[in-house]
């Protein structure tokens, strides 16, 4: 049995798919079962991932997880983490590149700690998901995106590709105390980015620089913390001048060569119409 958390999510949804197209049993960790809307043969079971009591229906005879971690501290994860280390062999935690320059950030966080306690682990680091640009979707449409550093180049990687990596990891051995830093097949600046955006759905669409001190009160409101948007805007600052990495570890893993931005903007066309 796999339990996959985050099963509403991005990558999550795609976990669950593509683990019921082998035929495995699979478990959704889900908040409402009422609205979750997964596909039938999955099991879904109701827990909050801020409530660790509230997990043990989920982790019953449970051999392998699929973690994420929806909030943006660590607190309260040592007494989640310790749970699934009761009960599973195998954990695949949904990470981040940047858990490699913050040993303090909470991706770091919880990755120490399933290390300390999980009997199998593997870390999934990807850079930045390509679902991000849908925070663009109403500026799309009216032709112009207003934001700083269009030059900001990043590897943005389809979370479907994270998916079929976590999936590999979840069922397969040969993956324990791997760390897999995940990116798309190449870089793309955020001008690019909104071309090809205004190219996939048939309407053009530019960017238009914004000075960091413009961009900055938008930002705090949509992070809802001065110091996220603080870094951001240093992260982007950072990619103009050296690139985002990029990883053939999707190829390596999968076998199958990660999907370009332009696919994914392709794929996703329509929630941008
Ligand atoms: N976006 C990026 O560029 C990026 C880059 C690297 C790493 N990451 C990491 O990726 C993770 C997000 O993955 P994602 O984009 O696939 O998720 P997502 O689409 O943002 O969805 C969040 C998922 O978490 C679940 N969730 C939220 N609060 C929960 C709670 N209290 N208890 C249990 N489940 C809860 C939600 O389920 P319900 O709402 O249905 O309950 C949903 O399935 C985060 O840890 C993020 O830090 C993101």
């Amino acid at each position: 049995m796999i339990l996959v958390t985050g099963a509403t999510g991005s990558v999550g949804r795609h976990v669950v798919t593509e683990l019921l197209a082998q035929q495995l049993a699979v478990r959704a960790l889900v908040r409402n079962p009422d609205t979750a809307d997964l596909p039938s043969g999955v099991e879904v079971v109701p827990g909050n991932l801020a409530d660790p009591a509230s997990l043990d229906s989920a982790l019953a005879d449970v051999d392998s997880v699929f973690l994420l971690w929806p909030f943006f501290s660590a607190e309260g994860a040592s007494a989640v983490v310790d749970a699934i280390a009761r009960n599973a062999r195998r954990v695949v935690y949904l990470s981040a590149e940047a858990a490699a320059a913050d040993p303090a950030s909470f991706w770091a966080v919880l990755e120490q700690r399933i290390e300390k306690s999980a009997p199998e682990w593997t870390f999934l680091r990807p850079t930045g998901f390509a679902k991000n640009t849908l925070g663009w979707a109403d500026q799309i449409r009216s032709g112009v995106v207003h934001g700083p550093y269009g030059e900001a180049a990043r590897s943005l990687i389809d979370e479907r590709d994270i998916a079929s990596v976590a999936v590999r990891a979840l069922i397969e051995d040969g993956h324990a105390a791997k760390v897999y830093v995940l990116s798309g097949p190449g870089t793309v600046t955020q001008t690019e980015q909104v071309q090809i955006i205004g190219a996939a759905i048939g309407r053009p669409a530019r960017w238009e620089e914004q000075s960091p001190g413009q961009a900055r009160p938008s930002l705090v409101q949509i992070f809802g913390d001065e110091s996220y948007a603080d870094a951001a805007l240093d992260t982007w600052a950072g990619f103009v001048t050296t690139p985002e990495r990029v990883t053939a570890t999707v190829q390596e893993v999968t076998g199958v060569p990660a999907r370009s931005f332009s696919q994914w903007a392709h794929d996703h066309a329509d929630d941008f119409r």
